[in-house]
């Protein structure tokens, strides 16, 4: 009898599951082999799913109470929650965010730990820290009973104002994606999915779910979508997410060509898509074109698209079964290959404190001095006096907002933000800078102010040996900043400070470039981004050399609005009821995103891509490239000597730009590293260079193109000062993607 339901059951006859489940929880379970491929387990398994269990796993449920409902039964509190099949085996699969940590349960619980900004990650340029991190929010997503991270985030800054640039990797395609792709597979790492996001295109909030980003296909491949491309085929992310926005006039959640034939066909990408939080709004089209999976569908979105209306096209023949046999293999072959089922997630303690050392690492190695006239950093310990001025430096560091912003134990040490409700309140995080300086350098006097009263913080600046003044700007997902000041006055009080003394600091918290008018007037500059969980000891170690800045800017800072491609974002601003937009038209500068529009328009920004301070200095010299093989074996290389010219180790980030033959083109960034140099120290350095940069996608032909002639190669401190350069001849080739 047993075996007979369970035959009846592998042929879908029998739909109803209990009796399956029954049947087959005696019979053993094929798909938990571990020595089979993660493609074969999802087919074994997927046999066994009746039409019900199928149509459950493409779909999830918000996982947290909302709108007066309560929490679906098993989930966890977090963003979505897809019930498991206990009799299979198929653990649930519990999702949460971001890419700084665990956002959510919250409020009460544990909390969880935060690493700096997605852009302080990035500015370390050092692909380690980007995994290491990852394995951290990875393992204690894992120790919450997550399975599901919804990181990655890996929107190219093509808009210094976007609310969400703090999430993301900055503006180039090769950086930003290398980087990107470690942090997933850190996360990965810990048996946990990770999904890249948004995809794609999604470079402004303002207007975000209905704004159309107007870019033509080459520019896309080039720019954007190179960036993905890199994460999805270095880091393989389990899923990635479609965006809000439409590109080129259709939804990115239901775009065929971006989802089934960019990602799937020509990419390769076996994992599963999975839409925004409301970003489905269709379901034959939707599936057509590549959605495998509806997030918290019944409370994001219009209708549940891949419920009723989805079984509806399957029945009348508009979407295939073996579409929906594809999305749940997709599905399940991403839990295999991450090991979810292996190695389901459940409650653990947590290492806060190793934690908190690996968010203090990431920005002690992200941190970016962007100014230090005469040498007034690092300070000495043996100062008498300092002075903290303004944000709340005594109490912590600040977090970007959104559904990102992790929740620290104890919850936030500043009460009365504003906004008060979602993406706001600003979070500050319980690392404090005062104490930091405190108890590293006990023998110096050193005081706070808060930096409301402008006389009072001058007062204090003018006792002091040394004035360190905070500045924040908070930014968060939902909305665009509607210029590059700083709000609340800061700017004069950065100013009355440094009257008051000339040994003036500043040390920025925020989510991208801000205007500085101050910035002659201030001897330093300490870009500390959103600073993680250990940013208090890492901003007070940077300041007094025991660690040295080694950050690099992944974003061109503009001097002013005037420098950018659209100098007005319209309806940008919290609170803006002005009518969003229909489209955006990144047409403008193309693939030329960031320095490459710069340098395109002969603009000089006020900090290049790739700018960073040390407390040493390196010189590059003997600088050669070469070219082995041909064709699509083709590999060019460089090779160069590195040498710490000053008085103190430290750590370079020598950076090789390519400029193709063609007149009209710019420089990109082809290859990198970050390397560690005792004063007086020489090194070889021997890079590959990503030569897919230097190409450019022929949409006709669809297909890479590299054109012959000759290149130039430079290697640089940043995009726009290089120490040598030579040529290299190279023929046409098809070598890539
Ligand atoms: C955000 C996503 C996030 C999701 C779930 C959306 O509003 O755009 O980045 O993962 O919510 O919280």
């Amino acid at each position: 009898m047993k075996n007979a339901v369970s035959k009846q059951c592998l042929l879908g006859l029998l739909i109803a599951s209990s009796l399956c489940s029954a049947a087959i929880s005696a019979a053993s379970l094929p798909w938990m082999n571990l020595s089979l491929r993660p493609d074969k387990r999802a087919h074994l398994l997927e046999a066994h799913l009746t039409q019900a269990q199928k149509f459950r796993l493409i779909r999830s449920d918000y996982g947290s109470t909302y709108h007066g409902h309560g929490m679906p039964h098993g989930a966890l509190g977090s963003a979505g929650y897809v019930p498991g099949i206990p009799s299979l085996k198929v653990p649930a699969l519990q999702e949460t965010d971001a890419g700084m940590g665990v956002a959510k349960p919250h409020p009460g619980g544990e909390g969880a730990t935060s690493l700096p900004s997605g852009l302080a990650s990035a500015a370390s340029w050092d692909p380690k820290v980007e995994f290491d991190g990852g394995a951290m929010i990875g393992a204690e997503a894992h120790a919450k009973g997550f399975d599901v991270l919804l990181a990655g985030g890996v929107d190219l800054l093509r808009e210094p104002r976007n609310g969400r640039n703090f999430e993301y990797a900055g503006e180039d395609p090769l950086l930003a994606g290398t980087m990107v792709a470690q942090a997933v597979r850190g996360i990965q790492s810990q048996h946990v999915i990770s999904t890249v996001k948004h995809y794609a295109i999604n470079d402004q909030e303002t207007g975000r779910t209905t704004i159309s980003s107007e870019l033509n296909q080459a520019a896309m491949r080039e720019s954007d979508l190179l960036a993905f491309h890199i994460v999805v085929t270095e880091g393989h992310p389990g899923a990635v997410m479609c965006s809000y926005n439409r590109v080129n006039g259709t939804y990115a959640c239901e775009n065929k060509l971006l989802l089934d034939q960019i990602l799937k066909q020509d990419w390769g990408f076996r994992g599963f898509v999975m839409s925004d939080w409301g970003g489905t709004h269709s379901a034959t089209k939707a599936a057509m074109a590549g959605l495998d999976q509806e997030s918290a569908a019944a409370d994001f979105d219009k209708q549940v698209y891949f419920g009723k209306p989805l079984r509806a096209a399957v029945a009348d023949g508009a979407v295939p079964q073996s579409r929906i046999d594809d999305m749940v293999h997709r599905i399940l072959r991403s839990m295999f290959a991450v090991g979810v089922f292996d190695h389901p997630p459940h409650k653990q303690p947590i290492a806060f404190a190793t934690d908190r050392q690996v968010a203090q690492k990431t920005e002690e190695a992200g941190a970016v001095l962007l100014r230090n006239r005469n040498g007034l950093l690092p300070l000495s310990v043996n100062l008498h006096h300092i002075v903290l001025i303004g944000t709340h430096a005594d109490k912590g560091v600040l977090s970007g907002g959104g559904s990102s912003t992790v929740r620290p134990s104890g919850g936030n040490v500043v009460q009365d933000g504003r906004p008060a409700q979602w993406p706001g309140p600003p979070m500050y995080l319980p690392s404090s800078p005062l104490a930091a300086f405190r108890r590293l350098a006990p023998k110096i006097n050193v005081q706070y102010d808060s930096g409301a009263n402008l006389v009072t913080a001058a007062r204090a600046a003018a006792k002091a040996d040394v004035a360190i003044v905070f500045v924040h700007q908070w930014m968060a997902e939902s909305f665009d900043r509607a210029s590059l000041e700083l709000p609340n006055n800061q700017n004069a009080l950065v100013e009355a400070v440094a009257a008051a003394n000339p040994r003036t600091i500043v040390v920025l918290e925020n989510g991208g470039p801000i205007a500085m008018p101050w910035l002659h007037k201030v001897d330093a500059v300490l870009e500390a981004w959103y600073p993680g969980a250990g940013g208090g000891p890492a901003i007070a170690r940077l300041l007094f050399g025991m660690a040295n800045p080694s950050g690099h800017l992944p974003l061109s800072w503009p001097v002013s609005l005037s420098q950018l491609p659209r100098p007005k974002l319209p309806a940008a601003g919290y609170g803006n009821k002005a009518p969003p937009p229909t489209t955006v038209d990144y047409n403008i500068e193309g693939p030329d995103v960031g320095y490459r529009w710069y340098q395109k328009r002969r603009l000089n920004p006020l900090f290049p891509f790739g700018f960073g301070l040390s407390y040493t200095h390196f010189a590059y010299t003997h600088f050669y490239a070469h070219v082995h093989g041909s064709g699509t074996n083709m590999r060019v290389v460089v090779d160069f000597d590195i040498r710490n010219t000053g008085k103190r180790s430290g750590e370079a980030v020598p950076q090789i730009y390519g400029t193709p033959p063609n007149g009209d083109t710019t420089r990109r960034l082809v290859a990198w590293t970050k390397l560690s140099l005792a004063p007086g120290q020489n090194r070889y350095v021997h890079l590959v260079v990503a030569t897919r940069s230097l190409a450019h996608y022929d949409a006709l032909a669809h297909r890479w193109q590299l054109n012959s002639g000759k290149y130039k190669l430079e290697v640089a401190h940043n995009a726009m000062q290089a120490d040598a350069q030579t040529a290299l001849s190279l023929s046409a080739s098809t070598p890539l993607l």
